[in-house]
């Protein structure tokens, strides 16, 4: 707590907490984490059931709507997601405008803020018939925009969504078939698909979900606030980190080079960090990263690469890195991000595309979150004060006489 006298000339305090270490944002119903206990409840449902019991839009409706659907409710709200799976074909064209190489992530941030100039009646967000259709069109287009994204950066023709599939079947049909060809629905790669959807849908206050709410706070349309949040999501210390994860894994290569990893990331002169290991909230094993390692081994099993070299070194670094004293004193565990860049490059999505996934999967929670912000009658906008470091007054100075 900050005594604000000597700088603002009148009484009062500030709280100054780099980083929102404590200091909680808004209030929420939607996701609980008990970081020192490792417990991920979706409006009170543990994760793993519903990872393993749930679709994925049963899920996301009860991220939106806080119980989990009826039939007739799972029914209605399927019908009206694969009503608004296809983009506007005038969008389509807009992918040709980015550079052939560009990083899908790029291309997800520019077209979902594009959504906007395409969608004028879901912006109002005054309007809840609007609010529900902004959410409805994220949820469903952000399949078709990622693998567009994604057939676009490999100069494949668009796969347009086929609506009888499931959501994570037409997804995965939409990036990896090919024309000329039958594209074959594998049930254990689609549930794996699933799974990783459920396990990324919502995590509280992160960065980016964070993003949404401070950019919704000024009343700025959902597809803007998905966008910012997009962005946010992009860097390395965020969604980012399952490409670095498995990277970082590659270039370890063999078991026998991983102590030397080990003793860089407990270096302070060495920026080096294990990627894919610690967490702000979770003090404990992430729950999530559970789920991952099981779905892991099921989809390399599956795809016959459960000799994968490259899952040996995250096994074997896990095992080190957990009976390391410098991991356990400061309680870092590997996350989600540890196995799900193997499960991914296994389920044949290209590195650059890892944070499309997430990207994808986290819109219900972004679309939830910010619909909770916004139906808050107490809502102000996001406008959080500073502790200033610079100058006091001085005097101006013109140029000519400045040395
Ligand atoms: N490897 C080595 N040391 C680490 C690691 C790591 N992966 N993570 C944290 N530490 C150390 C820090 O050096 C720091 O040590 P110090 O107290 O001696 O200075 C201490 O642990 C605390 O780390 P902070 O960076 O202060 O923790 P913070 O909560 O700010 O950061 C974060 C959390 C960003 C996830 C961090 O653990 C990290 O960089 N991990 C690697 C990147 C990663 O996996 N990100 C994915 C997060 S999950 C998600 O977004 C889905």
């Amino acid at each position: 707590v900050i005594d604000i006298t000597s700088l603002y000339g009148r009484t009062g305090c500030f709280t100054y907490d780099p980083g929102f270490t404590s200091t909680a944002s808004c209030e929420s119903k939607i996701t609980y984490i008990d970081g020192d206990k490792g417990i991920l409840l979706y409006r009170g449902y543990p994760i793993d059931e519903l990872a393993e019991h749930t679709t994925f839009l049963e899920t996301a409706y009860l991220l939106l709507y806080g119980e989990l659907p009826t039939k007739v409710q799972y029914d209605a709200f399927k019908l009206r997601i694969t009503r608004h799976t296809m983009l506007h074909e005038q969008m389509n064209r807009f992918f040709s405008g980015f550079r052939r190489d560009a990083h899908p992530m790029a291309i997800m941030v520019g077209v979902v803020g594009a959504l906007s100039a395409f969608y004028h009646d879901s912006i109002d967000i005054r309007d809840p018939w609007q609010r529900e259709m902004a959410s409805i069109r994220m949820i469903a287009k952000m399949p078709t925009i990622a693998a567009m994204a994604y057939k676009y950066s490999i100069g494949q023709p668009f796969v347009y969504p086929k609506n009888e599939l499931d959501y994570s079947a037409n997804f995965m049909r939409m990036c990896f078939a090919v024309p000329c060809e039958e594209y074959e629905i594998d049930p254990v790669l689609t549930r794996a698909m699933r799974r990783i959807f459920i396990l990324h849908a919502d995590h509280e206050q992160n960065a980016s979900t964070s993003t949404v709410r401070l950019a919704g706070s000024s009343g700025a349309n959902p597809f803007a606030c998905i966008s910012a949040g997009i962005a946010c999501l992009w860097g390395p210390a965020h969604g980012g980190a399952n490409e670095a994860a498995l990277m970082m894994l590659e270039e370890i290569g063999s078991v026998s080079r991983i102590e030397e990893y080990v003793r860089r990331a407990k270096d302070k002169d060495d920026p080096f960090r294990l990627m894919g290991f610690g967490h702000r909230v979770y003090k404990n094993y992430d729950p999530r990263a559970k789920i991952m390692q099981k779905t892991c081994h099921e989809v390399l099993a599956a795809v016959g690469h459960q000799d994968d070299p490259i899952l040996k070194v995250a096994m074997e670094l896990e095992k080190i890195a957990l009976s390391d004293e410098y991991f356990i004193e400061k309680k870092l565990y590997p996350n989600i991000d540890f196995y799900s860049g193997i499960t991914l490059k296994a389920l044949a999505s290209p590195p650059t595309c890892f944070t499309v996934l997430f990207a994808l999967a986290r819109t219900v929670g972004w679309i939830a979150q910010w619909k909770e912000m916004i139906e808050d009658p107490s809502q102000r906008i996001g406008r959080p004060r500073q502790l200033y470091t610079g100058a006091t007054e001085r005097a101006f100075v013109p140029m000519d006489d400045r040395h």
